[in-house]
């Protein structure tokens, strides 16, 4: 038996999921361009299911574009706002802990003329909102920052960044980076003064390949993909209907449980079990509030995370070492070495996340695992 304690890198399906998106490529197989009845049925499930995402932001249904998921979410953001704004000005604030689907289109645009400030955070991974605000200049066209970070589990304040951001003038466009947070915190665009928001279908237990960015209406940002002009021009390509139809599904499906009530404790047992491991240690924020308890990042001193991870791994036991992003570039986690974490200290992080799926005997089976892979390691490393 499997388990799986790696979701946020992604998520089990749900079954009512997976049966939406089958009967979606089954039956509605007509392009939805197409005037024809099979292409009529294609559409109403996308817009369907454009309503139901839209509702869960409390937003329009216009103001929701579908895209291949996060990444490309942010790419269309980031380079939208850029190109939108250019004349306008070309200073752009982040923080340090963005995910690498943020911080790469940054670097390119920095290689083309923009100043990009990145914030650095605390010590703890936290990142204050007047280290934010402070650095708004009259040139700044863009903040963008993301709610909950996946490597450390910090939570960053976008809803006081938002609205601090209303006293500017002319105020940059806020771009927040939800792929972590939507559909587990309350977030509300038009409250907390969010431009643009993305997110993904794959950590909210939906199909892989899917998400949107929800694009303030009155906010008119290039097309990001040219084609046939779907999505009202701003993300050319048929619509890939059944991810779509399963992301909605698994939107549908999130008020059927209490997240918090199931994750909070199990993330308590694991603290608490970790802790009593001599030489564990949690990197990121420890302030309630201030850190998402489904994103547990420990360090284990004298341990490697891949070691760890591989050996966690034969024993049934999925984790993370670092981000799963960084396993492509080897190097230490960028994020990581914001917290001020040595090369050879950030090589000892593992990251536990858990979801709904998971109960008291994924954590216990993780504890004993570990136990069991510190204390073989320290016989190794004696002998
Ligand atoms: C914070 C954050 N942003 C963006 C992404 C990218 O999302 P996707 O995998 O849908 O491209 C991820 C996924 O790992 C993420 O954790």
């Amino acid at each position: 038996v499997l388990h799986y304690l790696d979701n946020s890198a992604t998520t089990r399906l749900l079954p009512e999921v997976s049966e939406a998106v089958c009967r979606a490529l089954k039956e509605t197989f007509g392009n939805p361009s197409s005037l024809h009845p099979l292409g009529v049925s294609a559409r109403a499930l996308i817009e369907e299911a454009r309503v139901k995402i839209a509702s869960a932001l409390s937003v329009n249904a216009q103001e929701v574009v579908f895209t291949s998921g996060g990444t490309e979410s942010n790419n269309m953001a980031i380079f939208g706002v850029a190109r939108l704004y250019a004349k306008r000005g070309r200073h752009i604030v982040t923080s340090a802990i963005e995910h690498p689907s943020v911080l790469e289109p940054l670097s390119r645009l920095a290689s083309e003329g923009f100043e990009v400030e990145h914030v650095l955070p605390l010590r703890d991974g936290s990142v204050p909102a007047n280290e934010v605000l402070n650095r708004v200049r009259k040139d700044t066209v863009l903040v963008t920052m993301m709610h909950v970070n996946n490597e450390v589990g910090s939570v960053l304040p976008v809803d006081v960044v938002g609205r601090g951001l209303r006293d500017f003038s002319p105020r940059p466009v806020f771009h927040v980076d939800a792929v972590q947070s939507f559909g587990k915190y309350r977030i509300q665009p038009e409250e907390f003064g969010i431009d643009l928001l993305s997110a993904s279908a794959h950590k909210i237990h939906g199909p892989k390949g899917t998400g949107f960015l929800y694009v303030r209406s009155g906010l008119e940002i290039p097309p990001y993909m040219l084609g046939g002009g779907q999505e009202r021009g701003l993300r050319s390509g048929t619509e890939n209907v059944h991810g779509i139809v399963g992301m909605a599904q698994a939107v549908s499906a999130l008020g059927k449980w209490d997240f918090w009530g199931r994750v909070k404790p199990l993330r308590r047992r694991i603290e608490e079990g970790a802790m009593r491991i001599p030489g564990c240690s949690i990197i990121g924020p420890k302030q309630e509030g201030l850190y998402a308890p489904h994103i547990l990042s420990l360090r284990i001193e004298g341990v490697r995370g891949e070691v760890l991870v591989r050996f966690l791994g034969a024993e049934g036991v999925c984790v993370s070492s670092g981000s799963a992003c960084h396993t492509h570039r080897g190097g230490p986690s960028p994020v990581l070495s914001a917290l001020g974490l040595k090369p050879k200290e950030a090589e000892e992080v593992i990251r536990v996340s858990l979801s709904v799926d998971n109960d008291e005997s994924d954590a216990d089976a993780f504890l004993s695992s570990l136990e069991k892979a510190v204390g073989r390691f320290r016989r190794v490393f004696r002998g």
